[in-house]
């Protein structure tokens, strides 16, 4: 995208002080996703790089990553594929945990999900510390699928999220703090 995209994009994410805790700055992509032209811009620029790399299918994490995900998957012609918090899948499923600063998180998929050798794009609408990335990553490794690319709308790269993912995977982010 171009320097005035990149800072009207900016302009469209709103910054919440001590939410949902204390300490915590979130980025609510709310007024983004409100702005028509913002929207546009967003979704292409998450698609762009993937044009051409024969995609199958585009895997999307709970909740925000279902924002944009199924938009870019039918732009690559690719197909969807929601990993989901605990509980939330109803038929046969794997899992994946992965370590908080406090605790752990699972996230889970369906088993018939990825087919053996499909090509997977991996979209979050911001990557943190990279942990819930990596445990998808893992969800799709385990089916047999081979991570083409990383997509996320902003990258949190101080927290260098980026390190736990599959080295072979392109990895592009709309905005990086
Ligand atoms: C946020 C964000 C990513 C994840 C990134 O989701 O949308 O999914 O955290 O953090 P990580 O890189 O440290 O794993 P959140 O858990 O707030 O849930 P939501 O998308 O359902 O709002
Ligand atoms: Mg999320």
């Amino acid at each position: 995208i171009t320097k005035d995209e990149h800072a009207f994009l900016l302009s469209c994410i709103r910054d919440i002080p001590d939410y949902p805790k204390k300490g915590i700055i979130f980025k609510d992509i709310t007024p983004l996703l409100q702005n028509p032209e913002a929207l546009k811009i967003t979704t292409e620029a998450l698609t762009r790089p993937y044009r051409g790399k024969e995609i199958d299918l585009v895997v999307g994490l709970e909740s925000r990553g279902f924002l944009f995900g199924p938009s870019v998957a039918q732009n690559l012609g690719a197909g969807f594929i929601p990993v989901r918090k605990p509980n939330k899948l109803p038929f046969h499923k794997i899992a994946a945990s992965y370590e908080l600063e406090y605790g752990a998180d699972t996230v889970e998929m369906h088993s018939d999900a990825v087919k053996k050798g499909q090509r997977v794009l991996i979209h979050d609408d911001l990557i943190a510390t990279g942990g819930t990335a990596a445990a998808a990553t893992e969800l799709v490794q385990k089916l047999g699928g081979e991570i083409v690319g990383y997509s996320f709308l902003i990258n949190l790269s101080f927290l260098n999220g980026k390190d736990k993912l599959d080295k072979n995977g392109l990895f592009e982010a709309v905005i990086t703090l």
